[in-house]
């Protein structure tokens, strides 16, 4: 857990919320927050199976000016993929079925996290103790009676330059109807 110089556990802040009516609106989502995401930047997508985690990274690949061409839906299942793009390079994980947290050293997990480019990570929440204090916690969720929405929430902790992820952030807020 991280804490405060007071010693004090950091709460986390929620620093964006939106409605996404349809795929296509998370898909916009997703390019518009590719664009404000810079290198070091990491994202734990979290979300029920089917929430849209997978289909909010292919936006944000787009944002992050990955190649189209480069985003190949893989037939097998894959841990680990990563592209070109505009800070470096794009890593897009999937721990869901990363048996125990021990397995991540031999994925090469911990140097991903800190090789300079960003990380999107489903399933990061089954070992939350290893997220970064300066995570950005992308949250989707299905709502009641709407079978095509999903409600997006980001949060992030106050930790490691969170004023400048939270800049970013707003900034994106503004060019869409978040509320
Ligand atoms: N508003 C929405 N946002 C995102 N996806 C939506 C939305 N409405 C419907 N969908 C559909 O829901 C499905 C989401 O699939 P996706 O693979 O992105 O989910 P996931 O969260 O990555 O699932 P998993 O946990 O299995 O990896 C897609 O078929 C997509 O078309
Ligand atoms: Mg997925």
């Amino acid at each position: 857990m991280t804490h405060d110089p007071t010693g004090a556990p950091l709460e986390p802040l929620r620093v964006l919320s939106c409605d996404l009516p349809d795929a296509g609106a998370t898909h916009e989502f997703g390019v518009a927050l590719g664009r404000v995401l810079v290198a070091g930047d990491t994202l734990a997508l979290v979300g029920p199976l089917g929430a849209g985690k997978t289909h909010l990274a292919r936006g944000i690949a787009a944002g992050l000016e990955v190649p189209s061409d480069a985003w190949i839906t893989s037939p097998t299942f894959t841990l680990m993929a990563q592209f070109p793009c505009r800070e470096g390079t794009f890593y897009h994980l999937d721990l869901y079925r990363l048996g125990h947290e021990s397995a991540l050293w031999e994925l090469g997990f911990f140097d991903v996290l800190h090789a300079g480019g960003v990380v999107a990570v489903e399933w990061w929440d089954h070992f939350l103790d290893t997220l970064l204090p300066s995570t950005l916690l992308v949250k989707l969720a299905p709502v009641p009676d709407r079978p095509d929405a999903r409600t997006l929430e980001i949060w992030t902790l106050p930790a490691d330059g969170w004023e400048d992820r939270a800049a970013r952030l707003r900034r994106l807020r503004l060019d869409d109807p978040c509320i």
